[in-house]
């Protein structure tokens, strides 16, 4: 079976990384049908080899879509998703529009594929995607979850330039090149900076990318209760973000049985041998699709906590990669289109 995909945003960052992450998996792609602004209507994307013209989005190219990936901001997504699955797409979403909607299910396919598809076992009509600091942290919190209970988790992260889309890392290039700017992307210079600050600031203090992993980590791991601390923190690199996590358990916990939970977990590699100085670096996870955890240690203040340090890269795992394991798990359970008139036709 092959299947009509069209990629929303495929001339930014994430679409052209989904793009990638569809070949290198062969996706089973019959139709690529790449989506933009008016800005790129008309020039042309590689995939698979081959060019294709870049379009702009139309209900008309939505009904002989079988899954639209999302990724051209919120906005956009108002606008055009509901378009899109009333006209018999699955549209997997990569923005923040619709993640905390009670009927959209939030999904990292390691934490909870089963929500993709209801109990009649069809997939929802628009499938969210999380945020990407959440992403990588959940992987990481779900089997501990399952195994010791989280009480609380103290999180603070080191976001790469490339989560603010292709402007973002256009930012940091040209203020290494000594460009100055007026207004900043990232709020203030951030080459050779640091800034505590990602997506603008909610009443209580924290920003909406703080409120995103507190809120977005809760759904997606079906737990109101759990308790979730974060600091976002934008840095000048663009491999992947960082993330220093700090665990509360419910229970007593020996340190080697984390170990083998994290060893053992899907989507985990483990890089943790201090004394080698081998710890995961965004250098080292940049273009890869993994989540990578080490700095594994007991708390020495908090005889039921531990410590670690998960890095990933955002492009892939936190956005492509998540999105296109999402359509990986429709093959075989959604009928492609033309199939789908087949069968009608022959009722
Ligand atoms: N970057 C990340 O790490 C990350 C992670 C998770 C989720 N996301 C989400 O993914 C989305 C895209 O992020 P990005 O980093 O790829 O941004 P980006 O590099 O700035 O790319 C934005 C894309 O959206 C398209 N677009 C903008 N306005 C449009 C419109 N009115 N109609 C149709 N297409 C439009 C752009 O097309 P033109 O080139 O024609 O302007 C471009 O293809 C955002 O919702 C972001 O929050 C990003």
């Amino acid at each position: 079976m092959n299947y009509t995909v069209a990629v929303l945003g495929a001339t930014g960052l994430v679409g052209r990384t989904m793009m990638r992450v569809l070949e290198e998996q062969h996706f089973p792609v019959g139709r690529f049908v790449p989506l933009a602004s008016e800005n790129s209507a008309g020039t042309e994307v590689l995939f698979g080899g081959e060019p294709y013209k870049v379009q702009t989005p139309s209900a008309e190219i939505f009904s002989e879509v079988d899954i639209a990936l999302f990724s051209a901001g919120a906005s956009v997504s108002k606008a055009w998703a509901s378009i899109a699955a009333d006209a018999g797409a699955i549209v997997i979403d990569n923005s923040s529009a619709f993640r905390m909607d009670a009927g959209v299910p939030l999904v990292v396919p390691e934490v909870n594929a089963e929500q993709i598809f209801d109990a009649q076992g069809k997939p929802a009509g628009i499938i969210a995607n999380p945020n990407c600091s959440t992403i990588q942290m959940v992987v990481a919190l779900k089997p501990l979850h399952d195994r010791f209970r989280i009480r609380r988790v103290v999180v603070s992260t080191y976001q790469s330039v490339t989560g603010k889309g292709k402007q973002g890392l256009r930012a940091l290039e040209e203020e290494i090149a000594g460009k100055t700017f007026e207004t900043y992307t990232h709020f203030h210079p951030i080459a050779y900076n640091v800034v505590p600050q990602i997506d603008a600031f909610t009443d209580n203090g924290y920003t909406k990318e703080e409120m995103k992993m507190i809120n977005e980590t809760r759904k997606i791991m079906g737990d109101d209760g759990l308790m979730v601390s974060p600091t976002t923190v934008r840095v000048p690199v663009y491999g992947g973000h960082s993330e220093s996590v700090n665990i509360e358990f419910e229970t007593d916990f020996d340190m080697d049985e984390v170990r083998r939970v994290l060893e053992s977990a899907e989507g985990i590699t483990m890089i943790d041998n201090p004394q080698a100085q081998q710890y995961p670096t965004p250098i080292d996870c940049y273009g890869k699709d993994g989540v990578y955890v080490g700095r594994l240690r007991k708390d020495p203040s908090h005889a039921r906590a531990i410590n670690l340090w998960i890095v990933s890269d955002n492009l892939r795992k936190g956005a492509a990669t998540n999105a296109v394991q999402i359509a990986q798990r429709l093959i075989g359970k959604l009928i492609p289109k033309p199939e789908r008139i087949a069968v009608q036709g022959s009722i």
